[in-house]
């Protein structure tokens, strides 16, 4: 919404949000979620023709367009737990919206949702006697969290989902002339309802699904001293293949993929098509094998034992550039290792303590149900691997780079042997070795 705002002066966006400290915070230095450029984004348009606020009914009842860009976390209870997505949220707008609305309206889902949502989103406005006329678009958002800024600027498509009918065709171009004020106009795709909705899940479905296709390889690499970066860039030149997406990790995370792919498969199992469901479950089943089996090298490397050891971790967020840790590979890796008693001591430059205690289930000390307090975080890498047995690279910061960390400083710091296990293949092994480290990395060949 801050981007449409920068971009288009004439038009007034207004956000709402029934969190009063979230309001406050847009409008803060502090913003809500951390993200490059994005206060610079916000700033642009503040208070000129982009307005936060809690007056949720007034500000529906204003506008002529309405974008629902609710929370559609997997459902946790009921039918379809863990699979499908919980929509009350979205449901609750719909119903809101046509509660208060008094003119006509066009209802753009930016939410990544199911199939055929944007169906029920009618139903309950036209089941609510609104006499307005009220049309539903689906536009979803492929940005990628830390490039969001850049991706929103210059996106490789827009996609705008709408009716074939002409009330349903005049809402689309709305739509279309609000981006075209910066996107080409060919790069803005105009399909049907369904299309739109599909082309999300699939799209999330197919990133991940190259994603665990190397990480498949990478085990593969392991075991015959193949070195899964020089496949990745020799298959990458392949102009059908393309060498985006192809970097081995210790698995993805975020918000989304996983979330998609549960919808997915869970579509798939309700209209029967169950090979289908099978075929994409095991995208999520490889990720699963691939963040359990760093986990399980640690342990085993360090003698089949990390009972009172400490073990660094550095990065906690499912990416760099970003503070978030939503489905981060470092939660289950961390878990993990406090299952076989470790004590680990946990760095992230940009994710604040009580928010990896939350993730790792403690209590606000750090301490898990028993009073046991195996988890500290450090305020530096340094202080993280302080006494350690070995290092978890986890995340992929710039600041964990070999050209920007003193590893030799950090070596010293550690116990010996000094293992450091490089879940990103973010450093160079080899001077890591120079140094006298115990260094692996994913899908790189192992020294004996
Ligand atoms: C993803 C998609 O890339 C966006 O297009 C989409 O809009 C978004 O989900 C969404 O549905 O909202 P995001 O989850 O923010 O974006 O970040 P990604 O860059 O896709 O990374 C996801 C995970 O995959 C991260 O944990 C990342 O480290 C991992 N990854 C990514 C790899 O392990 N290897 C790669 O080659 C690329």
């Amino acid at each position: 919404m801050a981007k449409i705002a920068e971009k288009c002066p004439h038009i007034d966006v207004t956000v709402v949000d029934i969190n009063e400290a979230r309001i406050a915070a847009w409008q803060s230095d502090d913003l809500p979620v951390f993200e490059p450029g994005l206060l610079e984004c916000v700033k642009v348009a503040l208070g000129r023709n982009l307005f936060f606020s809690t007056a949720v009914d007034e500000a529906i009842a204003a506008a002529d367009v309405v974008f629902i860009s609710v929370n559609t976390p997997t459902k946790t209870y009921g039918v379809g737990a863990g699979k499908a997505s919980d929509l009350k949220w979205v449901e609750k707008c719909a119903r809101q919206i046509a509660r208060v609305s008094t003119s006509d309206k066009i209802i753009v889902e930016k939410s990544t949702l199911p199939v055929r949502t944007a169906e029920t989103i009618r139903k309950i406005i036209e089941g609510s006697g609104n006499e307005n006329n009220m049309q539903v678009l689906s536009n979803p958002e492929f940005l990628a969290e830390g490039t969001a800024m850049t991706d929103l600027e210059n996106p490789d498509r827009v996609l705008i989902g709408g009716e074939t009918t002409p009330e349903g065709t005049a809402a689309l171009n709305a739509l279309v002339d609000v981006y075209a004020n910066w996107v080409p106009r060919e790069r803005i795709l105009k399909t049907t309802l369904w299309s739109s909705e599909l082309s999300k899940l699939t799209a999330n479905a197919f990133l991940a699904q190259r994603i665990s296709s190397i990480n498949a390889i990478s085990a593969l690499c392991e075991e015959t001293g193949a070195d899964v970066d020089e496949v990745a860039f020799a298959i990458g030149m392949d102009s059908r293949i393309g060498p985006k997406f192809l970097k081995a990790s210790i698995g993805f995370g975020g918000s989304c993929f996983q979330k998609d792919i549960l919808n997915l498969v869970y579509l798939c199992e309700s209209f029967g098509l169950n090979e289908v469901a099978a075929y994409w479950e095991q995208v999520i089943t490889m990720n699963d094998y691939q963040k359990h089996r760093f986990s399980r090298r640690i342990v085993k490397s360090l003698f089949g034992t990390v009972s009172s050891k400490r073990i660094a971790i550095l990065g906690f967020a499912f990416k760099k550039d970003t503070n978030d840790t939503r489905e981060s590979s470092a939660i289950y890796i961390c878990q993990d290792l406090l299952t076989e008693r470790a004590e680990i001591a946990i760095y992230d430059p940009k994710v604040p303590a009580a928010q990896i205690f939350r993730d790792l289930g403690l209590d606000a000390e750090g301490k898990d149900a028993d009073g046991n307090k195996l988890v500290s975080i450090c305020s530096s890498a340094q202080e993280a691997c302080d006494g350690a047995h070995a290092l978890a690279i986890l995340t992929e910061w710039d600041a964990f780079k070999e050209d920007q960390l003193d590893y030799s400083d950090i070596y010293k710091r550690m116990e010996k042997p000094a293992f450091a296990f490089d879940g990103r293949n973010l450093v160079d092994l080899d001077k890591l070795r120079e140094i006298g480290f115990e260094a692996s990395g994913i899908g790189k060949p192992r020294v004996e």
